[in-house]
């Protein structure tokens, strides 16, 4: 803490989400810089943070001391970074809020562990609107059953890199922890050409890719002569800049282990 604000380090800090998340913490009266980085060769490195924050505060490229520095780390940048930044969050002893997405089996092992030292938090969608969408899809998963075929439809600005998106994933695991499945048993991803019918029991992905949409999930839920959809709309993206900082702020102090949205907002355990 620094003069009573929690002190946070912005990972990724020339990105969209870093500079949404540099602005937040310049607005919030609870938070304070602690300092901002940037992949090794970036150009932002070396740059000042603006006219909002100390002259001396310039983009870094080692995570270590900013780790040792903050109270708590926010992680917006690409899957490749993530074993460092999270040796360098245990080392510190920072709790870490990690909204990089794309992340694999690999990743998350290697968050498993490091939750072991410090609190993390992963959320492949920090807004408060998509945490409720998974709390609504695996309710609705799991009393509608597997009658009901699911679909899970995303739509994303041209620049994303990774399909479907984390979101998009993070809906189906919803769907399938609902109906007490495994997702990778069961999901469909990228259909071609001659599939065959759907198969029951399936969870089925598309993926949208266009324009500068920030982000809309579409969940539907197909029955026999009826159909539920329910979905949620980006507006913009400071929605999940604001996500993130309310995790931050909730996740700092708190003792080595994995946390989620639905903590932060209090939602009780199904
Ligand atoms: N959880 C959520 O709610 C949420 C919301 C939006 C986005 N995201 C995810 O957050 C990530 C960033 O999104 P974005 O839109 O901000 O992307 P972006 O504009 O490309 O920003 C990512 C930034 O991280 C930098 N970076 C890459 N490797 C790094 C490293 N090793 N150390 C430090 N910085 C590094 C990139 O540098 P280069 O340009 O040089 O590679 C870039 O400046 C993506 O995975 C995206 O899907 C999550």
């Amino acid at each position: 803490m620094e003069n009573g604000k929690i002190r946070v380090g912005v990972l990724g800090a020339g990105g969209r989400m870093g500079q949404a998340i540099i602005a937040g913490i310049a607005g919030d009266p609870r938070l304070v810089l602690a300092g901002a980085i940037e992949r090794a060769g970036h150009e932002a490195v070396g740059r000042a943070l603006g006219p909002l924050f100390a002259p001396s505060l310039t983009i870094c490229s080692n995570p270590g001391p900013l780790a040792i520095s903050s109270d708590v780390l926010i992680d917006f940048t690409a899957p490749a970074a993530l074993a460092a930044t999270l040796d360098a969050a245990c080392d510190g002893k920072a709790a870490i809020v990690i909204g990089t997405t794309g992340l694999e089996a690999r990743h998350q092992a290697m968050i498993d562990r490091a939750a072991r030292h410090i609190a993390v938090l992963q959320a492949a969608n920090t807004s408060l609107g998509v945490t409720l969408l998974l709390r609504l899809t695996q309710q609705a998963a799991r009393a509608l059953g597997p009658d009901w075929d699911i679909e899970i439809a995303e739509l994303h600005h041209r620049h994303k890199v990774d399909a479907p998106s984390g979101t998009a994933l993070a809906l189906g695991a919803a769907a399938a922890r609902g109906r007490g499945v495994d997702l990778a048993a069961v999901s469909d991803r990228g259909r071609d050409g001659i599939t065959g019918a759907r198969v029951a029991g399936h969870i089925g992905f598309a993926a949208l890719r266009g324009g500068s949409a920030p982000g809309d999930h579409l969940v539907m839920f197909g029955g026999e002569g009826e159909r539920i959809e329910i979905g949620h709309r980006v507006e913009s993206r400071d929605i999940f800049a604001r996500g993130a900082l309310k995790a931050a702020a909730w996740l700092a102090g708190k003792p080595a282990g994995r946390y989620a949205m639905d903590d932060v907002l209090g939602l009780p355990a199904l």
